[in-house]
């Protein structure tokens, strides 16, 4: 079976999708594991990232979650290896037809069902919100990475984060854990990374992941090449901290 793992924050634009597409690239790289990632983010960025044109798809995800196609069908291989199920801008414009779906919550977590033997890893890059999206990625996975960036309101957004767990294991009844949180766009040579670093520690213990994601410009650049970290600068400091994150992943 795989393991299943959503990459969650509500807080915007702290490393979610960087996380995933290079995470899932790494994965199969380094320890050649069969990875499959679900973007159920209408943004559509760990998809693009890995060089699909989403503004040219066929079946996406909304069509799965509104079970008018299998899952089979929407899954588009990437030259990385990674098997991607994506989605665009349509995906937000059904958010109020699939949220008045019977069994709303579940639908990913029965869509995924039927393929989860193929896999040894599931990722999915969840959009930056509490919606019906985050929630289904939520059901779907056991667990979740927690990107954090060393800001000040990355810090205050973790009481957000672990309410919303806390809502899905008790009305939900979903015993999701924490994998880990994952400090992102680490700066070293600035002291309120230090200090987030520091408190974020504090909060998750050992819940924290070891590696540090640096803030880096070939990081950023990587999307608009359709590479992965991996492939667009190997040498680089992006490259060494996520893989080294992939090995933490498969320790898990
Ligand atoms: N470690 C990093 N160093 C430099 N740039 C980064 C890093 N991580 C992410 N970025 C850049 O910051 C922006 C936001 O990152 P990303 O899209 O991964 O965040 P996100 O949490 O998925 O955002 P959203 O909440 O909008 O989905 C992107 O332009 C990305 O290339
Ligand atoms: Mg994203």
């Amino acid at each position: 079976m795989a393991h299943k793992l959503a990459i969650f924050n509500m807080k915007g634009g702290v490393g979610k999708s960087t996380t995933t597409y290079n995470l899932a690239a790494g994965l199969v790289k380094f320890h050649q594991q069969r990875v499959l990632l679900i973007d159920i983010d209408p943004q559509g960025n760990s998809a693009a990232s890995l060089g699909i044109q989403i503004w040219q798809l066929g079946p996406q995800l909304k069509d799965v979650l509104q079970r008018q196609s299998s899952i089979q069908e929407t899954i588009v291989p990437t030259s990385s290896g990674v098997d991607v199920v994506p989605s665009n801008i349509l995906l937000a414009e059904e958010e109020i037809p699939i949220s008045g779906l019977p069994g709303r919550e579940l639908l990913l977590r029965k869509a995924i069902a039927p393929i989860e033997k193929q896999y040894d890893f599931i990722l999915i890059d969840c959009p930056p919100n509490v919606g019906v999206f985050a929630v289904n990625a939520l059901m779907a996975a056991e667990k979740v990475i927690i990107p954090v960036d060393m800001s000040y309101l990355g810090l205050l957004g973790i009481q957000g984060i672990e309410r919303a767990l806390t809502l899905v294991r008790e009305y939900l009844d979903h015993p999701i854990e924490v994998a880990g949180a994952l400090a992102t766009r680490y700066d070293g040579r600035n002291n309120l990374s230090k200090e987030v670093l520091a408190s974020l520690t504090d909060h998750f213990g050992d819940r924290m992941f070891e590696t540090l994601i640096p803030e880096t410009v070939k990081l950023r650049e990587a999307p608009s090449h359709g590479q992965s970290i991996f492939e667009y600068d190997p040498s680089g400091s992006g490259a060494k901290a996520y893989q080294s994150l992939v090995n933490e992943v498969m320790a898990l």
